[in-house]
């Protein structure tokens, strides 16, 4: 684990910038791996890159994307409940960070003592938590480039105190449900007997606005779906053309989550690792699962964790929910 030295000399008192070294993965052989699943799949860790993480941000203020605006309102409606349930002095670590715009309000009114953002897109993550750490100059602000699927050896790095994870944007939906019970018992074991999880999870509702909201018309989602593929070639050296890939996204009803998919438009052939593998036109590649949730499946997933919902809250129309899971 280093310090970034570059950007240590701009840095703000307040932040400290840890940037970790893990085992490092061949990355082309985790990407063959996958696409010779059936069906063919890649990770969305591969949706971010700086443009995919601004694509991602456009997604958020797009018409049909309310999930963003609900989580939103939770907050406007609810933050001095949200405040007084959370208490104050912790420690807010936020996996996932992104530009650290939802955090705000939870800075501004719980007042915690430290804030630990970590984000795989190491170049936005800096650029956030520095913007994060000026204008709360009393917080101190550890940022942390990892990849949080991976083994959490950082986690001595984190600030003592009582802390809770921020884990909003239903971005636990991207797990399949074993592997979501898996990362909220990884999470449990971070925060400890006193911590809490502050859980933001997208609500089951019916197909066509979640489809629209994974389907915009000005074809955003498409780009952000396409630029994964640019992605894998940054990382792998591999060749895929992405113009040549439509963007799919599908509710599946009965296991409750989008399936978004690129589909070969034209027979392709893409060397990665140094083997080719042929598509045949319509092949499709599945780059997301995004699963909704109840209010049972929440209490489940706590329990599983061995942590309780002690609150929850929702926007006016009862799409999205925001839970605060804390250990029995
Ligand atoms: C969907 S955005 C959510 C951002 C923000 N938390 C929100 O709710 O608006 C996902 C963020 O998680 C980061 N991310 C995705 N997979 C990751 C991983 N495996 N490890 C660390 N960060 C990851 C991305 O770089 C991106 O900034």
């Amino acid at each position: 684990m280093t310090l970034r030295s570059p950007r240590a000399q701009n840095s703000p008192p307040n932040l400290k910038f840890i940037e970790t070294k893990t085992v490092p993965i061949d990355e082309a052989r985790e990407v063959l791996a996958s696409l010779t699943q059936d069906p063919p799949r890649l990770s969305p860790k591969y949706f971010y890159d700086s443009r995919g993480s601004e694509l991602f941000e456009h997604i958020t203020e797009l018409p049909e994307y309310y999930l963003t605006r609900a989580e939103a309102e939770i907050f406007d409606l609810h933050l001095n409940d949200i405040a007084e349930a959370l208490g104050s002095g912790d420690i807010i670590i936020e996996p996932g960070s992104g530009n650290c715009s939802k955090v705000q309000p939870l800075l501004e009114r719980a007042t915690p003592s430290a804030f630990v953002p970590i984000d795989i897109a190491g170049d936005f993550l800096w650029e956030a938590a520095a913007t994060t750490a000026l204008a709360h100059p009393d917080l101190s602000v550890t940022a942390i480039a990892a990849d949080f699927t991976m083994d959490w050896n950082f986690t001595d790095k984190i600030p003592h105190g009582r802390r809770i994870v921020f884990y909003p944007g239903s971005t636990l939906g991207n797990f399949d449900p074993a592997a979501q019970r898996g990362f909220i018992q990884k999470l449990a074991k971070v925060v400890g007997a006193q911590g809490g999880i502050l859980l933001g999870v997208d609500l089951h509702k019916e197909s066509t606005v979640l489809q629209r909201a994974y389907d915009d018309a000005a074809g955003v989602t498409a780009a952000f779906n396409r630029n994964m593929l640019s992605v894998v070639n940054a990382r792998t050296g591999s060749n895929f053309a992405p113009n040549s890939w439509q963007h799919q996204a599908r509710y599946n009803t009965k296991l409750r989550r989008i399936e978004m998919e690129l589909v070969a438009q034209s027979n392709q052939s893409v060397t990665i690792g140094g083997q080719t593998l042929a598509f045949a036109q319509g092949a499709v590649i599945r780059t997301e699962h995004s699963h909704k949730f109840t209010l049972e499946n929440i209490r489940d997933l706590a329990s599983a964790g061995g942590m309780t919902v002690t609150h929850h809250w929702l926007d006016r129309q009862s799409q999205f929910c925001l839970a605060l899971l804390q250990t029995d």
